[in-house]
């Protein structure tokens, strides 16, 4: 005996089938239409299941990771600062660094999309089926000082665990507290260790970073991992978002 409408929704619910739960009235309607033979409709109806998993997963990878955008490289202007390394950048949006364990250090001058870059390549390893998380250095940093013994353990396993870290805007404030050095330093050993991928991002001097990094001995074994097997790509020119606050300006000149 066939089933009711209602009763095939409610089997479809409980079997989590949402997918085909969405789009069933309408391939039921085409198949009508059609005269469609049995397997067609039902080869369709399971593509529609397959989908709608393909891209809630991909949903939840994104939301896990913590970016705040889905920044790509199709919208990046590349004429805007001609001396960018825009071979290494396609590059590292290949993802092959993530599979080979290597770091990418993405430094140079403000507003010349360095963030965007490392969100770029954040945004795609999270399309290609990678947990990634994406970090602000200061906000984790004052996240990481603010917990407990324990909520620091709890908070550092998914930065070990995941497949890409990216660790955005490191050093803005110069020198950085002996808890964050903690951080960075566990951070840093123990992936180098796992050989699993770090981007970081800065716009300071790689030569300045031993300073800010303080205690000498911990400065070397920290940068000594983050530095071997690593990418490097200098950002020289002019900052967008200078420009895009002049056209700001330019546009409506009573706002900024
Ligand atoms: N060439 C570009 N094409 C399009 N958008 C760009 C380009 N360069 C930068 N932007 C945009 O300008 C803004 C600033 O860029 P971004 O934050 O990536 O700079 P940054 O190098 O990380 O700067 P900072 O050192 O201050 O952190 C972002 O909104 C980014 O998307
Ligand atoms: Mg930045």
């Amino acid at each position: 005996m066939s089933m009711t409408m209602i009763e095939i929704e409610r089997a479809l619910r409980e079997l989590r089938l949402s997918g085909i739960r969405a789009t069933l009235d309408t391939r039921i309607l085409q198949a009508q239409a059609n005269q469609e033979p049995f397997l067609d409709t039902f080869s369709m109806v399971l593509q529609d299941e397959l989908d709608r998993r393909r891209s809630s997963l991909m949903e939840r990878r994104y939301h896990k990771s913590g970016l705040d955008e889905r920044a790509t490289l199709t919208d990046f202007d590349w004429h805007f600062n001609p001396k960018l390394p825009r071979q290494a950048c396609f590059e590292l949006h290949t993802l092959k660094f993530i599979a080979e364990g290597q770091n990418a250090l993405i430094i140079g001058k403000p507003g010349t999309g360095k963030s965007h870059i490392a969100k770029a390549v954040a945004y795609q390893a999270t399309l290609q089926g990678h947990d990634v998380r994406y970090l602000e250095a200061d906000s984790i940093f004052a996240r990481y000082a603010l917990g407990s013994g324990a909520d620091q353990e709890r908070q550092l396993r998914p930065l070990l665990n995941a497949d890409l870290v990216v660790l955005d805007d490191l050093f803005l404030a110069r020198r950085i507290s002996d808890s964050a050095g903690e951080l960075l330093q566990t951070l840093i050993h123990q992936r180098y260790k796992l050989r699993r991928s770090i981007v970081v991002t800065s716009n300071r001097v790689v030569q300045d970073w031993g300073k800010y990094l303080g205690d000498n001995t911990m400065a070397t074994t920290i940068l000594d991992r983050l530095m071997h097997r690593s990418h490097l790509l200098e950002f020289e020119g002019k900052s967008y978002r200078l420009k895009e606050a002049a056209t700001r300006l330019a546009q409506n000149p009573s706002v900024n």
